[in-house]
């Protein structure tokens, strides 16, 4: 039997396909389609972590696509399955009572696909980058998985973000900034690194800014710094914050953990807190950028209100292309793949 085709990490597309279902989201957003191309299709959606964006437009557009949606909390306790083990030769005396190497393969006896959402634990990047829930979900699936979002990538997140960009410009040879934000908490680094591997497959002159200590993950980087090189754009790495966002045409705002002291919050001082929170005067330095955030946001710490109800906010029109975005990559895992010659031909006579 043919592996299934999954879309769980932007380093397997190609930057031609990713701005190709970039292109078949925006198109999905003017017309749906008349029929109903999944119809009589179950997609299980699995959640080890709470979400807002993604469960609704994963569940939406199963549904808006004739499918039927099924959301599952993955060891949650009561309303939830059992506790999942993902480590392969695992003693099981512990809390978890199935193992995924047995649930995965029994979800794709009932659904043609499923999804992950699995967050690092916070203890160690070096354990949490094996993304072992992730790559037991790939290997145990006989069904195409999309990763909701894993410890280094959220992929139908930055294929919204890069709808969203698309829809007012095109991306090519135009100035993206990926800034750090202060948070109370050490967050995953799953939005930043694909944020900044998407600008980059799209040709994008990509500046991350960010305090010491706090770069991407170096595998991450190099992709980018290949991508960027492939296309003749420049990356740039500082830590001047405020000077960054000159000559930007999209700031995207984004905190994340730093990868020195993993797992720790980052620094609370009020100054340094000042130097990195997105405000309106630093928008100003812009070439009359979008700010951009994959949400949920805290306000006034992450990105002040002037900013975020200002005439720069895309946030909105990120979250709705979810939706567009869950559709392009569920039709393209569950339709396109499954479509044969003879199909096209059916469509296209000539
Ligand atoms: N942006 C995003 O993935 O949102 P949720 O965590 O609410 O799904």
């Amino acid at each position: 039997m043919k592996p299934p085709r999954h879309f769980t990490h932007l380093k397997d597309l190609s930057p031609e396909e990713l701005l190709a279902l970039a292109d078949k989201a925006l198109a999905l957003k003017k017309s749906a389609p008349k029929d109903a191309p999944l119809a009589g299709k179950s997609l299980a959606f699995c959640y080890m972590n709470p979400s807002l964006r993604t469960q609704v437009s994963c569940e939406v557009a199963t549904a808006s696509l004739g499918g039927h949606p099924i959301t599952l909390s993955l060891g949650a306790g009561a309303g939830g399955t059992w506790g999942m083990e993902s480590v392969e030769g695992a003693v099981m005396d512990g809390a978890a009572a199935e193992h995924l190497k047995e649930a995965v393969p029994v979800l794709g006896r009932f659904c043609a696909a499923l999804g992950l959402r699995s967050f690092p634990a916070g203890a160690s990047w070096d354990e949490d980058k094996k993304e072992l829930a992730l790559a037991a979900f790939r290997k145990y699936s006989t069904v195409p998985v999309v990763n909701l979002e894993s410890a280094s990538g959220h992929p139908c997140q930055a294929l919204a973000d890069l709808a969203t960009i698309k829809e007012r410009f095109e991306p090519k040879r135009k100035n993206f900034l990926l800034t750090w934000a202060p948070h109370v908490k050490a967050l995953p680094m799953a939005v930043p690194n694909s944020a900044a591997e998407m600008a980059a497959m799209a040709g994008m002159n990509v500046t991350i800014a960010r305090p010491e200590g706090y770069d991407l993950d170096a595998e991450v980087l190099e992709r980018v710094r290949r991508h960027c090189a492939a296309h003749g754009a420049a990356l740039t790495i500082t830590d001047d914050g405020p000077r960054a966002y000159e000559g930007q045409h999209v700031v995207y705002g984004k905190s994340w953990g730093a990868l020195s002291d993993y797992g720790k919050p980052p620094c609370a001082d009020a100054g340094f807190r000042a130097k990195w929170m997105v405000t309106a005067a630093k928008m100003k330095k812009s070439d009359g950028a979008l700010f951009m955030h994959c949400l949920p946001v805290r306000r006034n710490l992450v990105v002040a209100d002037e900013v975020l109800d200002g005439p720069w906010s895309v946030v909105l029109d990120q979250a709705e292309n979810r939706l567009h975005a869950a559709k392009a990559v569920l039709l393209d895992l569950l339709v396109a793949a499954s479509r044969t010659p003879a199909d096209d031909h059916r469509r296209h006579p000539r």
